[in-house]
């Protein structure tokens, strides 16, 4: 406490998102941190626990500022040479970085292509009928805008609970994210809806573990032409349908432009069968 950041010349911001849990990240920062204490640096220093920094196939990673030094596949041993090339000499350490400033590409043993939603298929679906179909992304860094953007654009919305329930997000007051896994929208009257977007650690009761969305599904149906959105929990239970208003196109681009990354429209040929 009362650290004095005019001293402080590295920070390290260590992954704490899900794979680099599961990767080791707390045993990584735990022992950044004692190393940092014990060599006297902890003026001179700055650690931070992030979310996912988006290279989970590199877990657990680390980036190095200043300079813009990301590293891979941390270690309890390798962060304390990280720690000290910084600190000392301002250098990265070249085995372990993933990139650095000025690089062309990454360097990663596990390189996965950045993955895009299919186009839409037809299908008959046991729930739905016969309609046109996507994934999306189901991860909160997706359903948390998701959810703000329908709160900011009001009409054009229903949400349908698996318990038949509608709202209407012309109705929806408030989205809270300050669950740790759980958004809140706080809908008049008091009527409140918790949806689990976060990722759930093993350690927690199952039922928690099964109850979030991690099927997040874009459909038109054929005979009506009716859009929506399906969410389904780990468990391929449904969980919540919001069912777009078909007059209005608002929230339909939104999902194709930034909840699908720009995918194309069904053509209606494709809806007609
Ligand atoms: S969880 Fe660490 S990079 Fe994704």
């Amino acid at each position: 406490m009362g650290k004095n950041l005019a001293t402080s010349t590295t920070t390290f911001f260590f992954c704490d998102g899900g794979s680099c849990q599961k990767a080791g990240s707390e045993i990584v920062t735990r022992n950044a941190r004692a190393y940092i204490r014990n060599n006297n640096l902890w003026n001179k220093t700055h650690t931070i626990k992030t979310r996912c920094n988006g290279r989970c196939e590199d877990a657990p990673t680390c980036i190095v500022q200043s300079g813009n030094y990301w590293y891979k596949h941390l270690t309890a041993s390798k962060i304390q040479e990280i720690i000290e090339s910084h600190v000392n000499e301002q250098k990265g350490v070249t085995p372990y970085l993933l990139y650095q400033d000025n690089w062309d590409k990454v360097i990663s043993e596990k390189e996965i292509k950045p993955f895009k939603p299919k186009g839409f298929q037809h299908k008959n679906d046991v729930d739905l009928g016969m309609c046109c179909i996507t994934k999306g992304f189901s991860s909160d860094q997706y359903l948390y805008p998701l959810f703000l953007f329908l709160l900011q654009t009001k009409s054009g919305a229903v949400l349908q609970l698996n318990n038949g329930e509608l709202l209407d997000f012309k109705d929806l007051v408030a989205v809270k994210y300050e669950d740790p896994y759980a958004i809140t929208l706080e809908f008049t009257h008091n009527k409140t809806v918790q949806l689990i977007i976060g990722f759930v650690p093993k350690t927690e009761p199952i039922e928690l573990v099964q109850q979030k969305i991690s099927s997040t599904e874009y459909f038109r149906l054929t005979s009506s032409g009716e859009k929506g959105i399906r969410f389904k929990n780990k468990i391929g239970k449904t969980v919540a349908i919001i069912k777009l208003d078909s007059t209005k196109n608002t929230i339909w681009n939104y999902c194709l432009n930034i909840q699908l990354g720009g995918i194309l429209e069904p053509h209606i040929n494709e809806t007609n069968g």
